[in-house]
This record gives C-alpha cells, structure tokens and sequence, in this order.
C-alpha cells in the first residue's frame, strides 16, 4: 500500500521523536483499516470494497484486495483489475489465459466468463477469435452471424504484425478467415462466455485502447501498441448519499446487517457517518 508523502513523513516523526506531532493537530492511528479506499495504486470506492463487508453487499463476493492487487472472481477465474472508471461505471480486468501482439498462447480450458445475474456486462466491442482453424467452426461457415466485417482490420494487422502468431500454428499474413472481431451485440448478451474451444478456434484477445490515443483510428495499424484486457461495465443503483459523504471525508464505506452505513475511517475508528479532519493512518507498529 502507497502512503502519502505527509504520511511517511509524520510517521517517520513520530517514530523518530514525538516531536512536532503533539502541535501538529493531526492523530495518528497505526493499523490497517478493515476497509481501505484504496488497493495498491488502485482507488477503491463504492460499490466496491477491499475486503468482505466493505463496499456494496452484491460487490462482495466479486472481489477482494490482496497483496496490493485488486480482483475480480468470475465462473471462469481470479482476474487482477487494472483500472476503474467511477464514473462510466466501468472496470478493465487482465485475463492471463488471452493472447497479445506479444505472446500469443493457445487458451486451454475455459476462456472469459461472466455467469448470469451479476453485475458486470462485457462492454466489447473489440473482442477476438484467433486461429478458428476448425472447419466447422462458425467463423469458418457462417462468419457474418457472429463476427463484425467492419472489424476484420484488427484481424488482419493481428495477423500481418504479431509474429508470435506462429505460436498459433498460423504463418504471418495467413488469410484472415480463421479470424473473428465478435459483433458488438452478440457481447451484450449475457450470460456470456468467451470460450474460444467452442468456437472452434485456439485464442482469443481483447483489445480496449489503440495505441496511447482513445480512438480507433490512431494507431490500429500496429497491434504492438493496443492496451490489451477485458473491459467490463457494472450496474449498480446510484451512491448512497451517506456513502458519498463518507467517502468525501476520505473514509470507506461498508453496511451492517440492517444496512446502516458504517464509515471505517481507519484500523481503529468507525461512524455512522463522516470521519473527523486530521486523522493520519499510519502502517501498523511492529
Ligand atoms: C469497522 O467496521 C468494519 C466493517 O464492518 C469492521 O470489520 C471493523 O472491525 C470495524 N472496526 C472497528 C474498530 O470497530
């Protein structure tokens, strides 16, 4: 866990001498909290929470902090979260088994999947079968029912530019049929599962941004530059404004068995509402 720079420093004081803290007005509380806002560099607010009881009821059993890192558990596996958009109520989650420019690998098992009735939607749209070399395979057969021929630019750069397509036991510049940019609808329907073996294909990648600009456009030419990873969108009802007020106060919210707010403010405060001005957490005392 990251401290603020104030933080090392008070703390530091404190450990070092006592000196200015006594006239400082601030009070240092060591412990970690049971609800932190944030998990490794990642900024964790409602709905979602660092460990159970924190956060949203539904979120908990989605996710969890450990060791820094921030995860996502679906049917399929643990994922790390690599970064949460608040307000587009959106998550990117790294998945291992995928295959990028640089290191294409065949999926074994199961691909990507969400079960039904939880929160989290695939936001697509640019989600992609590689190596459907199964002839049966509906890429092969009747590729306009699922794959998007607009998108059949990805398809091709994959495969003109990522040399490790080998690895797939296609050559570089193979023809692109046995490639699919699934259809953005087909995506939106859940439950969902990406299981390329299904498909009759070998892999699978996700692609989320082009190159350092937003677009489609800037850089598609070159996958070496494409930020890989599943895009996920999450339906929650709007922040309670208690939690809002909490999280102002730079506390985190977590809910008791009735529902009431709990604002844990650090390892040894809780309130039912705001946490006081001043309090410094430090890392726990050996
Ligand atoms: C604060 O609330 C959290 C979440 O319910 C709980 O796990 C923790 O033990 C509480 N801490 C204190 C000091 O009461």
């Amino acid at each position: 866990m990251a401290f603020p720079l104030s933080c090392t420093f008070i703390c530091f004081s404190l450990i070092v001498g006592h000196s200015f803290l006594p006239f400082s007005g601030f009070r240092v509380v060591h412990g970690y909290p049971a609800c932190s806002n944030t998990c490794g560099g990642l900024p964790i607010a409602y709905p979602f929470g660092t460990s159970k009881g924190c956060g949203n009821k539904i979120f908990q059993s989605y996710t969890k902090c450990s060791k820094g890192k921030f995860y996502l558990t679906t049917e399929t596996g643990q994922y790390e979260v690599n970064h949460i958009d608040y307000q587009l109520k959106s998550l990117i989650v790294l998945d291992k088994k995928m295959s990028t420019c640089s290191a294409m690998r065949r999926t074994t098992g199961m691909g990507f999947g969400l079960q039904g009735g939880t929160p989290f939607t695939l936001q697509g749209p640019h989600f992609v079968l590689l190596a459907c070399i199964d002839p049966a395979s509906p890429v092969q057969t009747s590729p306009s029912s699922i794959c998007d021929a607009q998108a059949s630019q990805l398809c091709r750069n994959l495969y003109s530019y990522c040399p490790t397509i080998t690895k797939l036991g296609l050559s570089v510049n193979s023809a692109i049929k046995s490639c699919c940019s699934l259809k953005s609808n087909f995506l939106q329907n859940a439950p969902l599962e990406i299981e390329p073996k299904k498909y009759g294909c070998l892999s699978y990648t996700s692609i989320y941004r082009f190159g350092p600009g937003q677009g489609f456009s800037s850089n598609v030419q070159d996958p070496n530059t494409w930020s890989y990873g599943v895009p996920l969108l999450y339906t929650v009802d709007q922040v309670p404004e208690s939690c809002s007020r909490c999280e102002a106060s730079h506390g985190s919210c977590a809910f008791d068995d009735n529902s009431n707010l709990i604002c844990v403010c650090s390892a040894k405060l809780n309130t039912s509402s705001t946490c006081p001005a001043g309090i410094i957490l430090c890392p726990p005392l050996l």
